[in-house]
């Protein structure tokens, strides 16, 4: 049998056409389009280029968003399902469960048509902001906010949760995370639902994979641990002894490091932009400058231990624009599940094209 690799690293387990990481030089692209040129597109475009293999005409992209729009309403008797949930526990376990009830309540959950998984697909993508936003005002004993239809998809989601139109710049930030977070290879949320596909299950219980994956800390859960570090660190004068102490006792810092990019991610870039922006915007600009002075000093002190760099992850940054976007850290998994949702289904479609079921040999000792 062939040698072990601990955490699978470097193994090549598949063929995709999705997207393409060269983590050496920092490059991510969508269908072969690299992030840079993508996050001025709509959600939606990005949404559909993932799952349909290309950039949206204009005509494409108004049917698109409009279906979108078309599902964004959960039903009355799921509303009901989702107010009597325990909301002692985390938000990710109510979103899969929410999930859960959303495939329970649709009838072509088990169906594998072409058809069925088109309008499952849109079904998916419409409501998982509207289930968070009412799942977070629900643990609140809030009533959920209908969805509004002249607002984007980020834009809307940011409204249902809070009731208010978001400033031009927050609709952007949120519009870009949902872009940032779409998509990124066999990331283990990605394999985990592929697998799940690779048995033929339906799309729902795929997603749902996802979900359960997506939420440990060492993967998506690590944006909620980048807010929750900052707030524990609170100012500057903190920074420092918080990172010597962290490494001093062999802790990870959340937000650093990558399995794949030995360089900056370039994701990680472009959220430090907005970052920057919306500090601007908000008049103070303390949580950013907080978040490069951690970058700095983790540089240095990575150069100084192991005489090369660690950068900043994709959960970084976008924690800070979390932190300026008022969204409390509890939802931030489930904020990247709503952005991922579309390249999880592009997944799962190519899997079921072009099928082999997914099963790795272990090492017996
Ligand atoms: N803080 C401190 N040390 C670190 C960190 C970190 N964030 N990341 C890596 N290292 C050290 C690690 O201790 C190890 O040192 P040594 O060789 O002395 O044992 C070395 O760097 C290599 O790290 P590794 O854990 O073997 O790397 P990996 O490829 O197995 O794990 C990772 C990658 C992302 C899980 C890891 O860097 C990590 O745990 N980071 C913190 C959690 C985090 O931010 N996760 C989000 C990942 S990116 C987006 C996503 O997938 O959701």
């Amino acid at each position: 049998m062939e040698e072990m690799k601990k955490g699978l690293e470097g193994v090549v387990a598949l063929d995709t056409k999705i997207s393409y990481i060269d983590g050496i030089q920092g490059i991510l692209m969508y269908r072969g389009v690299k992030i840079e040129d993508l996050v001025d597109l709509p959600y939606d475009a990005v949404s559909y280029l993932l799952i349909n293999g290309k950039i949206p005409n204009e005509s494409e992209l108004s049917e698109y968003s409009q279906e979108l729009k078309d599902n964004r309403i959960i039903n009355g008797k799921q509303i009901d399902v989702l107010k009597e949930f325990d909301f002692g526990v985390e938000a990710l376990d109510g979103l899969r469960t929410a999930i859960s009830c959303t495939a329970h309540f649709d009838l072509e959950n088990n169906h594998h048509s072409p058809d069925a998984n088109k309008n499952k697909t849109i079904k998916l993508v419409a409501k998982f902001p509207t289930i968070v936003a009412a799942l977070h005002r629900a643990s609140f004993d809030k009533e959920p906010i209908e969805p509004k239809d002249d607002l984007s998809h980020g834009a809307n989601f940011l409204y249902m949760l809070t009731g208010k139109i978001p400033t031009d710049l927050e609709a952007e930030a949120m519009e870009k995370d949902l872009i940032l977070s779409a998509e990124h290879e066999l990331n283990p949320s990605t394999f985990s639902l592929r697998i799940a596909a690779s048995t033929l299950s339906d799309l729902y219980s795929a997603v749902i994979c996802g979900l359960c994956t997506l939420k440990g800390p060492l993967h998506g859960g690590a944006r909620k641990g980048v807010m929750d570090m900052l707030d524990e660190v609170g100012n500057i004068e903190n920074a420092r002894p918080y990172v010597l102490n962290k490494l001093e006792r062999k802790e990870k810092i959340m937000g650093f490091g990558h399995r794949v990019y030995k360089t900056y991610d370039p994701r990680a870039r472009i959220y430090k932009d907005v970052a920057r922006r919306l500090s601007i915007e908000n008049g103070d600009t303390s949580w950013f400058d907080l978040a490069e002075e951690l970058e700095n000093i983790l540089y240095h002190e990575f150069v100084e231990i192991r005489g090369k760099p660690i950068y900043p992850n994709v959960d970084f940054y976008s924690a800070v624009v979390y932190k300026y976007l008022n969204i409390p850290a509890e939802l931030a998994t489930s904020i990247f599940a709503m952005g991922r949702v579309s390249g999880w289904i592009a997944h799962c479609m190519e899997q079921y094209a072009d099928n082999r079921v997914i099963r790795p040999r272990a090492h017996f000792v």
